[in-house]
């Protein structure tokens, strides 16, 4: 008996201590009234995917670093990986200006690099090849001499990176607006035309970036990145990149072990008036790819603005119709968390969204906790 009663209290105090070591002060989300008190998301999803937002230079020892921090475990930067940050605007006399950049002293990337890294987040890499923000130079000549501008970049930038940065947007946005369903069934002919990348080399110098990136970096896992890649009746873009990722890994099953592209990335700039249906039917199918994928530049326009699908203006019922609608999307990845590697937003407040003026964030311009945040963190409730 007497046993019994010592081995009830042992049971009380583990359990007493247990419960104050561990709750560690943080509140659940719904009781928290601010970043800094709430659990963070990356806890939350801890055993769903990697869970990231944008960095800029100037968010550097600043507040913005130390919610990055608490909230995510994946940092993507908004501008500097681009090409046009990467590689000056001209190419200088004395030939390939890479790694030039990197001996200045003004090195945004590195510093961005080694602080995401050093606080233990992992770097995601956007972008290596796209049409826009990319020095012209580069681009500029006859098929032979942009191959290998295009090769010895992505080589570079990658090589360089290598153990820095775990995956990479290889092509962003290849593939037009306005696509059919029947327009899908031949991939090339979906390729935007006003990609210098395509009017030089032409349509393989998609499947070239991804085999300079996999032979230079074999660890990094390599996506293709768009946008409007949710299945809406009439869109014919998520079967193109479809019949696209299929027909490249279907030629280069085993490249350095595996299939050229790893992933596919569904930026996902939703609004109101998305449906989470059309966002599931195309994680459905890419799943069938047996490819990974990422959410990768996630908000949600809740007000006209930006947004021209919209009419509403920002008031608290738009509030709350995004943070149903982010719910919606979360309930949704959860379900398939096994295919998804990573959810990044493209934001992390409404001051500083590249559509500050729709409220797309989780945090407004004061690091408030919105209504979009509790939903996120527990979508369930929703
Ligand atoms: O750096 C200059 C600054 O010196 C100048 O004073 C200022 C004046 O406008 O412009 C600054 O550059 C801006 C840059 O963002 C940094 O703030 C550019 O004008 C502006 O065009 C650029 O916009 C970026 C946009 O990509 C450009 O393509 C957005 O921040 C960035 O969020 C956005 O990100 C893209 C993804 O890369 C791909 N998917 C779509 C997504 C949203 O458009």
């Amino acid at each position: 008996m007497m046993k019994k009663k010592r081995f009830l209290f042992s049971l009380l105090i583990a359990g007493f201590l247990a419960s104050t070591l561990s709750c560690n002060f943080v509140l659940e989300e719904d009781e928290a009234t601010a970043w800094n008190t709430a659990k963070p998301l990356k806890d939350i999803y801890n055993y769903n995917f990697l869970m990231g937002n944008v960095i800029s230079p100037g968010d550097l020892g600043t507040v913005r670093f130390s919610i990055l921090k608490r909230h995510y475990n994946s940092a993507t930067a908004e501008n500097d990986m681009k090409p046009d940050a990467i590689a000056p605007g001209s190419k200088p006399a004395d030939g390939w200006p890479w790694p030039y950049r990197y001996t200045q002293t003004d090195n945004k990337i590195d510093k961005i690099v080694d602080a995401v890294n050093a606080a233990g987040m992992k770097m995601h890499g956007h972008t290596l090849i796209w049409h826009r923000q990319t020095p012209s130079w580069l681009t500029t000549g006859n098929r032979e001499t942009v191959l290998a501008n295009l090769e010895k970049y992505v080589t570079d930038v990658t090589t360089y990176f290598e153990g820095r940065v775990i995956s990479w947007d290889v092509v962003n946005e290849a593939m037009r607006d306005g696509l059919s369903a029947s327009d899908a069934g031949n991939w090339r002919s979906c390729l935007r035309t006003d990609s210098p990348w395509y009017r030089a080399i032409g349509s393989d110098y998609i499947e070239k970036a991804f085999l300079a990136a996999r032979k230079a970096d074999p660890k990094a896992i390599l996506f293709y990145n768009d946008y409007n890649l949710n299945s809406n009746t009439g869109n014919g873009k998520p079967e193109a990149v479809f019949n696209m990722v299929k027909d490249i890994n279907t030629r280069y099953p085993n490249v350095e072990g595996r299939p050229l592209i790893d992933g596919i990335g569904m930026q996902s700039h939703h609004h109101l008036n998305t449906t989470p249906q059309s966002v599931e039917v195309s994680i459905k199918s890419f799943i069938k790819l047996g490819v990974k994928i990422a959410i990768s530049e996630m908000d949600i326009m809740a007000s006209k603005s930006d947004d021209n699908n919209l009419t509403n203006e920002w008031n608290e019922d738009a509030a709350q119709r995004q943070a149903e609608k982010y719910a919606a999307m979360f309930r949704i990845f959860k379900n398939h968390a096994g295919y998804i590697s990573r959810v990044t937003f493209w934001g992390l407040d409404d001051g500083k969204s590249w559509r500050a003026s729709s409220h797309p964030t989780l945090l407004d311009k004061n690091y408030g906790l919105k209504p979009a945040f509790r939903a996120v963190a527990k979508p369930d409730n929703y």
